[in-house]
């Protein structure tokens, strides 16, 4: 049997990629981002969140209202993705690639400990009780990560075909990391760095993103290699993509609308987040738009997603420092 058609598809395996000359090769892009994250371990057990607990303390009312409501978003959906990536790995085997596979394990596991981090800074600030009334007003946050989410990601266990590779990473990877998480990230940084505090919840986002840039990289790599290979799936990229800009963009103004205009706990401003989240949008789109008639055989080692994610931290690095000048 020739070792290039033995499949690894999960509960038909009839060989091992690993045993397969040239399939799990080192320098491939999947398995360059494996072995970036294993050099890159953190262990959020090990942050210190005294003095966190002690800023929480000390907020007003409000302003612990506003951040608990900002970390239950978090902690919710850290939970939601670590449970709805696991299709696209059983996925990825059935298209054979075990480099994908191996990756999106540790992608996985770095969901999970996310959600371990946003839990334990929660019970060292004191917060243990039932915390789903702060997301349950949001109802766009919900018609995602209850249906938009674990729908489109459940899609590939049926099937695993590229158009619904390409619907479950434009949701998961552009729309719910590329988009929402970055736009928390700038809520964050809002709260916490411009008056110094939370300085164990900063360690946990610095960590966080720095994950979250592989998660992205992945989620570009995978819809590049399908636009190459099939010009016509652009189509399913925008078309998604329209799908969720209004859930997306009711997430973002549901986290801080609640507020009478110009009491918006520190200082956070709804058209300011509407405008960062927007710009994601456009940068995501043209991260894959960048595949377009792209070689097919480079792109399995091309760093490009890499590089792209580099380039836009390198810019949210600088929209942050503006955002925190007096
Ligand atoms: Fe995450
Ligand atoms: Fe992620």
């Amino acid at each position: 049997m020739n070792s290039t058609t033995r499949t690894i598809e999960h509960g038909r395996r009839d060989g091992f990629a690993s045993l397969s000359a040239g399939r799990l090769r080192a320098d491939s892009f999947p398995m360059r981002l494996f072995a970036k994250g294993n050099a890159k371990h953190w262990d959020p057990s090990s942050i210190d969140f005294t003095q966190d607990a002690a800023d929480f303390a000390a907020m007003t009312d409000d302003e612990r209202r506003q951040t608990c409501a900002l970390a239950a978003q978090f902690l919710a959906g850290e939970e939601s993705v670590t449970q709805d990536l696991q299709p696209f790995v059983a996925a990825m085997a059935a298209e054979g690639r075990f480099g994908d596979e191996i990756y999106l394990t540790q992608f996985v596991f770095e969901e999970a400990r996310h959600t371990q981090a946003f839990r334990l800074w929660f019970d060292a600030v004191g917060m243990t009780g039932d915390l789903h009334p702060y997301i349950e007003r949001n109802q766009p946050y919900l018609e995602i990560f209850t249906r938009a989410l674990p729908e489109s990601l459940q899609a590939l266990a049926a099937d695993p075909s590229p158009v619904n590779q390409i619907r479950a990473s434009v949701t998961y990877n552009h729309v719910v990391e590329g988009t929402l998480a970055l736009t928390g990230y700038f809520a964050w940084h809002k709260i916490c760095a411009e008056r110094g505090i939370l300085p164990g919840m900063q360690q946990v986002i610095a960590h966080i993103g720095a994950d979250e840039r592989r998660h992205m990289a992945w989620g570009t790599f995978t819809c590049r290699r399908h636009i190459a290979a099939d010009d016509a799936l652009w189509d399913v990229v925008d078309g998604r993509m329209q799908e969720l800009l209004v859930p997306a963009m009711g997430v973002v103004t549901g986290t801080v609308d609640r507020w009478p205009e110009g009491e918006v706990p520190f200082g956070l401003d709804l058209n300011e987040m509407a405008e960062y989240a927007m710009d994601k949008v456009g940068r995501r789109l043209g991260a894959i738009a960048s595949a377009r008639g792209a070689d097919l055989r480079a792109i399995d080692a091309d760093a490009e997603p890499e590089r792209l994610e580099e380039r836009f931290h390198a810019e949210d690095s600088a929209a942050l420092a503006a955002a925190a000048a007096p």
